[in-house]
């Protein structure tokens, strides 16, 4: 995820800072993508306006929790789907990966995003089907991040929806369950479950909501 968004946003014209645990690999990595910079963990999550965690579900909160590096005010995109084996949310009814995260950052703006779509969907450039930008949920709870976020989102080619606050990440994790399962467990089309806004309740009988 980190390569396959991190390239857009240099393409974009962003100074991206790519960090990891392995200092050769995000060496590597930013060759890759041409990115400004890398270095250790710390050293990315402190550079930068915005810090995209890729980090598998679980580590992404221990690994913010132990950054000797100051994190309130800073935002920080939780891309993680909590999927385990047989398609199982493995959040169970607990709190969101991305609550999680913010419990682990206090004063972090943490923003939901990015996450329902495979990274190879990430490596289109841009993301348009049929004519139409992909649509990326955002789930937020500080407008200037959401801003910012929503303006990452445009530099990949898409379009940013929001879908209200961190408290509606859960949801945005357990559709990331679903249409997985659609897709890769029963080799279904998720996109075509849904009607299009104009033939949708309200709008496909002229009601009001
Ligand atoms: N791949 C997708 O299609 C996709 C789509 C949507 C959402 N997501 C979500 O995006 C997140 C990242 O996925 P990914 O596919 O980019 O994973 P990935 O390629 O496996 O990269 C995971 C990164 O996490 C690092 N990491 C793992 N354990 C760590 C630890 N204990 N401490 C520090 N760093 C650690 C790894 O470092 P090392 O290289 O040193 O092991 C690696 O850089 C996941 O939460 C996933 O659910 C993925």
């Amino acid at each position: 995820m980190a390569g396959a968004l991190g390239a857009h946003w240099v393409r974009a014209g962003h100074e991206v800072t790519v960090g990891g645990r392995d200092g050769k690999k995000a060496a590597r990595l930013a060759e890759r993508i041409g990115a400004a910079a890398h270095g250790s963990l710390a050293e990315a999550a402190g550079s930068g306006d915005a810090v995209l965690l890729a980090l598998p579900y679980g580590v992404g909160e221990r690994v913010v929790a132990e950054l000797q590096v100051p994190l309130a005010g800073r935002v920080l995109v939780d891309c993680c789907n909590p999927v385990g084996e047989g398609f199982r949310l493995l959040t169970r009814g607990g709190p969101a990966a991305a609550r999680r995260i913010a419990d682990a950052a206090p004063g972090a703006h943490v923003v939901k995003a990015f996450n329902l779509c495979h990274e190879d969907t990430w490596r289109l450039d841009p993301p348009v089907f049929d004519g139409r930008p992909l649509a990326v949920p955002l789930c937020g709870d500080d407008e200037q991040a959401l801003d910012l976020v929503g303006e990452l989102v445009r530099d990949t080619g898409c379009r940013p929806l929001s879908a209200g606050g961190l408290d509606r990440a859960a949801l945005l994790e357990a559709t990331a369950a679903l249409v997985i399962q659609l897709w890769v467990g029963e080799g279904e089309d998720a996109q075509a479950m849904l009607p299009p806004l104009a033939a949708s309740g309200p709008a496909a009988s002229g009601r009001a909501a």
